[in-house]
């Protein structure tokens, strides 16, 4: 029986790779965990809690907001305000950012942006849902920390992770140091170590995308979808279509596998439906460190400008191969 290694026995163990670091991103990946751990109980037995169902309000999305989408915010706030190192979250569930001004917290070094609750489409069907976080260190110096400590590049993440609640919970996340996955074992209610150092495969024959917005797709894309669907056995066409509607379940299989995750502009989304803050610049960060790709279909997400809280930007991510192939239509469509 391998020696079982629990996700806070990793975070000590490799703390040497954050010399400023004095344990306070340690404590903060900690504090994400715990959260994590309560969420996945409700999760677990939404059905019988009474936690299906719209909550019967509207998020700054324009969504109807599930009942577990505000759990979750809910819990990871207060994970985050009582473990101290956070001083700002900013959250899909929030219009504004959620200043943390505990005595402690207001001088805590770290943000979190955080979408709290991804699918939250499918909780009432029983599909896979998750957690994504991304953390930045405070850029100011002094006083307390402003929205422009929250708009910073994708670059300048210290971390980023996700939690799938899924056939089994886990935990995925990285400091710029590879990627590693933990998997809840619930009878010792332990996040082990199960995915060490996970690699995206160069190339795959799975694209992810929602081809029910086909029409309204730029060529460029259109033009992918046909090559995918194209008889090429030299290169393993035509891919398999899988389209989960949670991108961490998307996004968590083509890690495991390979594939392709496209959302791109549509007519109901004209900027693209994913939101930069709190969805793609942490996915981004986790495939690029897991050695995939991920663009707008020019531009690397991590140097987009962060502009506000809810920008939402169109993404291509995934297998470095595939990412290249469907921006090459990008580009022969401009
Ligand atoms: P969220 O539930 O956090 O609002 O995110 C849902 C997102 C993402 O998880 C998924 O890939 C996408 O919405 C699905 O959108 P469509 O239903 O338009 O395909
Ligand atoms: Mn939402
Ligand atoms: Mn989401
Ligand atoms: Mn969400």
């Amino acid at each position: 029986m391998a020696q079982i290694k629990t996700l806070g026995q990793f975070i000590i163990e490799n703390q040497a790779d954050h010399p400023y670091a004095k344990g306070e991103l340690s404590r903060l990946l900690r504090d994400i965990g715990i959260a994590a751990k309560i969420v996945n109980r409700e999760v677990n037995k939404a059905g019988l809690v009474d936690m299906l169902g719209q909550a019967g309000s509207t998020n700054i999305q324009g969504e109807n907001q599930q009942k577990l989408d505000i759990y979750a915010n809910e819990q990871f706030i207060a994970a985050l305000k009582s473990g101290g190192e956070c001083c700002i979250v900013a959250s899909e569930e929030n219009e504004e950012i959620v200043m943390l001004d505990t005595d402690v917290s207001l001088h805590a070094k770290y943000i979190v942006a955080i979408d709290p609750l991804d699918g939250s489409s499918n909780i009432d069907v029983n599909v896979s849902v998750g957690t994504i976080f991304s953390i930045y260190r405070r850029q100011s110096t002094s006083g307390r920390a402003t929205l422009d400590d929250v708009l910073q590049k994708g670059v300048n993440q210290v971390a980023a992770g996700y939690v799938i609640y899924g056939t089994s919970t886990m935990l995925v996340y990285t400091t710029g140091k590879g990627v590693n996955g933990f998997t809840l074992d619930p009878s010792i209610g332990e996040f082990c170590l199960s995915h060490p150092n996970m690699q995206i495969p160069k190339t795959g024959i799975i694209y992810s995308i929602n081809e029910g917005y086909y029409v309204h797709f730029p060529q460029g894309v259109k033009s992918y979808i046909k090559y995918c669907q194209v008889e090429d056995d030299s290169t393993h066409r035509p891919y398999s279509s899988r389209y989960v509607g949670s991108m961490i379940a998307d996004l968590h299989r083509n890690m495991i596998k390979g594939g392709i995750f496209i959302y791109p502009v549509t007519a109901a989304a004209p900027d693209g439906k994913l939101r930069l803050v709190y969805e793609c610049n942490p996915m981004s960060f986790i495939i690029e460190q897991a050695g995939g790709r991920a663009t707008n279909g020019k531009k690397r997400i991590l140097e987009l400008d962060v502009r506000s809280l809810h920008q939402r930007t169109p993404i291509f991510i995934g297998s470095e191969q595939m990412v290249l192939k469907a921006e090459e239509f990008m580009a022969d469509a401009d």
